[in-house]
C-alpha cells in the first residue's frame, strides 16, 4: 500500500461558526488538524480581543476530549477598531492575525469596511507591530462583474495598502484567479495566499452546468478552468508563498437551498483525501507537505507541528457521509465527483 508521512497540518483559514453549528463541526477540524485560523464573522461579529477571548472560550470546550487542537484567534476590522485593543491582543498572545472584510462582500460583512482610510490608523499600528491582515479580497462594486472582483481588488484596493504600508504583512486569503496567483508571485516581500480544497478541484461550470448546484457556490466565486490550473500550479509548487486555508464554510442545507443560498461550502472532513488526489494527479505528493503543514506555520512565524500525519492510498474508495447531523440542521460535505482513495490513517 502506498504511504505518505506528513506533520500535522493546519488550516489557515477556517469558518467554526457558534453554538450547534460548533459543537457539530469542530471534531472534522481537531481529528486532522493541529491549529486553524478561526474566521471572525459571527453574528455579532468577533471585533474586540475580548470578543475573541470568549469565543476562543467556547471553540475549546467544543473540542472532543483527547483532540490537540489550537484555535487562532482573528479580529473582525471594522472602522470603529482601536489600534490599542488590536495590539493588547497581540501583545497578549491571543489574537493571530486581523481581517478585512469589504462590506458586502460575503456573509456576514455588511460590519466590514468601507472606506480604507478610515482603517489606515489600525493597518499602520499592524505593520508596526508585526500583525498580519487577512484579506477577503474582492471588491463589492456593483459594477463589477463578480467574476471580476478579485482581479479589481488587487488593482484597486490591495496595490494601494501595499504601497502605503509596505510593512503590513498580508495575507490574501482564498486566491481563486490567476491574477492572485501572479500578484503574489511578483511581490519581493510581506504577501502570502492562502488556496482552499474546492477551487483545486471545481470550476465555474461544476456551479451552473446541468442546473444550479448550491453546494458548489461559495465567495469568492469558483472561476474559469484556466484559473483553476493556475491555483493547482501554486498549490504544488512548493513555493512557500501558498498554503492551505480551506475555508471550510458550513451552513445548514436550507440555507444553500433556497432561492437566495449562502456561500460556503464544507470540506473539513475529507479534505486531506481530497488534496492527497490532487496532488497525486500533479506528479506533487511530496510537496503535499509544505502546502498542508511547513508553509503556513512559516508565514505566520510559528513552528510546525511535531506530531507526524500519515495518509495511505487504499485500493477500496474511502467513503465520508455526505451530509453530517449538527443540532442545527443536516449540512452537506463537499462532493469532489471523484472516488477518493487516500485515507487519513
Ligand atoms: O464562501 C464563503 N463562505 N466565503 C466567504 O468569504 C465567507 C464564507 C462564510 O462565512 O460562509
Ligand atoms: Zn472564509
Amino acid at each position: 500500500m502506498k504511504t505518505l508521512s506528513i506533520r500535522r497540518p493546519d488550516d489557515w483559514h477556517l469558518h467554526l461558526r457558534d453554538g450547534g453549528v460548533l459543537a457539530g463541526v469542530i471534531g472534522d477540524t481537531s481529528r486532522h488538524f493541529g491549529r486553524a485560523i478561526i474566521m471572525p464573522n459571527l453574528v455579532p461579529p468577533v471585533v474586540t480581543t475580548e470578543d475573541a477571548k470568549a469565543y476562543r472560550e467556547r471553540i475549546m470546550a467544543a473540542v472532543p476530549a483527547g483532540d490537540r487542537f489550537e484555535p487562532l484567534m482573528t479580529l473582525y476590522l471594522t472602522e470603529h477598531t482601536q489600534a490599542d485593543d488590536v495590539e493588547e491582543g497581540k501583545k497578549s498572545g491571543l489574537i493571530t492575525a486581523v481581517k478585512l472584510y469589504p462590506a458586502g462582500a460575503t456573509t456576514n460583512s455588511h460590519g466590514g469596511v468601507r472606506d480604507l482610510d478610515k482603517v489606515m490608523p489600525v493597518l499602520e499600528r499592524m505593520a508596526k507591530i508585526g500583525l498580519t491582515l487577512c484579506v477577503h479580497g474582492e471588491v463589492t462594486t456593483p459594477e463589477v462583474d463578480i467574476f471580476d472582483r478579485e482581479a479589481v481588488f488587487i488593482e484597486e484596493k490591495l496595490e494601494v495598502i501595499r504601497r502605503r504600508l509596505p510593512d503590513l504583512k498580508v495575507t490574501m486569503e482564498h486566491v481563486t484567479t490567476k491574477e492572485g496567483v501572479d500578484y503574489i508571485l511578483g511581490a519581493d516581500r510581506n504577501l502570502a495566499g492562502s488556496i482552499t480544497t474546492h477551487h483545486l478541484i471545481i470550476n465555474r461550470n461544476d456551479i451552473l452546468v446541468g442546473g444550479i448546484r448550491p453546494h458548489y457556490y461559495c465567495l469568492p466565486v469558483a472561476k474559469r478552468e484556466h484559473h483553476r490550473q493556475a491555483l493547482r500550479k501554486a498549490a504544488t509548487s512548493g513555493d512557500a508563498r501558498f498554503f492551505l486555508g480551506t475555508d471550510s464554510a458550513p451552513h445548514v442545507d436550507p440555507l444553500k437551498e433556497c432561492a437566495c443560498g449562502c456561500a460556503g461550502i464544507y470540506t473539513s472532513i475529507n479534505t486531506m483525501s481530497c488534496l492527497a488526489h490532487v496532488f497525486e494527479e500533479e506528479n506533487a505528493l511530496e510537496r503535499l507537505e509544505a502546502f498542508t503543514s511547513l508553509n503556513g506555520p512559516a508565514w505566520y512565524g510559528l513552528p510546525a507541528n511535531d506530531e507526524m500525519m500519515t495518509l495511505e492510498k487504499r485500493e477500496e474508495a474511502v467513503v465520508y457521509p455526505s451530509k453530517i447531523d449538527t443540532e442545527a440542521g443536516l449540512i452537506t460535505v463537499f462532493d469532489p465527483k471523484f472516488p477518493l482513495h487516500w485515507a487519513v490513517r
